[in-house]
């Protein structure tokens, strides 16, 4: 992380507070095929273009837009290290909900079925992760306002919040039975992983592959943000099915499955706020 990096937070949250004062205490990053559940939340919606410091995302399945509102503020749109996007770069977003007042952080992503177990089109819960991205996103200097040197990550993805996700997941799914709980491993991308890899992967204990989201879980811990992760499972990792993996089936399967993370993160977002 560069010694700039909370002055182009503060850049950032200022552009949003010229439009709009709105402190929700709960923040949404949508993953790849999921970005129209920012539809069904309220707010007003500002393009990345009009957030000072923010790339545009250019991803399928990935639009730059920011919706705020009383409750929620809602990131449809992740810059990804495979894009080419530094690290700082990856986890500004997050700098920002928190910047702009958000304590509980919910990262959506699509992700590979490493547990053979799953199947795609399964809602999973991440508990824990493991980063296999080679870097980190707090490697440079550390700013001590921001956060702590060493940040502990015993509990990446929060204990109590998950036990409430758990129970409203068994009230709002159509079929309880595809909510699952796991591990998620990140690694780079582009390419998707080599059946090796997959391997090697649930052999230290991995049930999802993905290309996101640890980066901007590490930086929300660090920041002392609560965190929610979900994937939807789109597809069997590598090596698993006697098929290739491509990125349409992933979007596809994040679509079909859309309906169902739309109820689950209502439910958990109305639950939150009667706290
Ligand atoms: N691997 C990595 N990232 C992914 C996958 C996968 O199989 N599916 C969706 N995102």
């Amino acid at each position: 992380m560069r010694n700039d990096f909370s002055d182009r937070v503060e850049k950032a949250v200022k552009s949003i507070r010229k439009v709009t004062d709105a402190k929700p205490k709960i923040g949404l990053i949508l993953g790849s095929g999921l970005a129209e559940i920012s539809e069904k939340l309220d707010g007003i919606e500002i393009p990345y273009s009009q957030i000072e410091g923010f790339p545009e995302p250019s991803v399928a399945g990935h639009k730059g837009l920011l919706k705020i509102g009383e409750n929620t503020v809602t990131l449809a749109g992740r810059f990804h290290f495979y894009e080419g996007w530094t690290m700082d770069e990856v986890v500004l977003p997050t700098a920002l909900l928190h910047g702009l007042g958000v304590e509980i952080l919910i990262v959506t992503n699509a992700a590979g079925a490493v547990n053979k177990s799953f199947s795609p089109g399964n809602i999973v819960l991440l508990n824990d992760h493991i980063n296999l991205m080679g870097t980190n996103p707090l490697i440079g200097p550390n700013n001590d306002k921001m956060g702590a040197r060493f940040p502990d990550m015993s509990n990446p993805y929060t204990p109590e919040l998950r036990t409430i996700v758990k129970k409203i997941a068994a009230k709002t799914l159509s079929n309880p039975s595809d909510f699952k709980e796991g591990v998620y491993a990140a690694f780079t991308g582009p390419s998707y992983e080599s059946p090796a890899e997959i391997k090697m992967a649930r052999i230290i204990g991995a049930d999802l592959a993905g290309m996101s989201t640890v980066p901007e879980v590490i930086v929300a811990n660090w920041l002392g943000m609560k965190v929610i992760g979900l994937s939807c499972a789109t597809n069997m990792a590598a090596g698993i099915l006697d098929q290739p993996l491509n990125h349409e089936e992933v979007v596809e399967t994040g679509k079909k499955v859309q309906n169902d993370m739309v109820e689950l993160i209502m439910g958990i977002v109305q639950e939150l706020n009667s706290k």
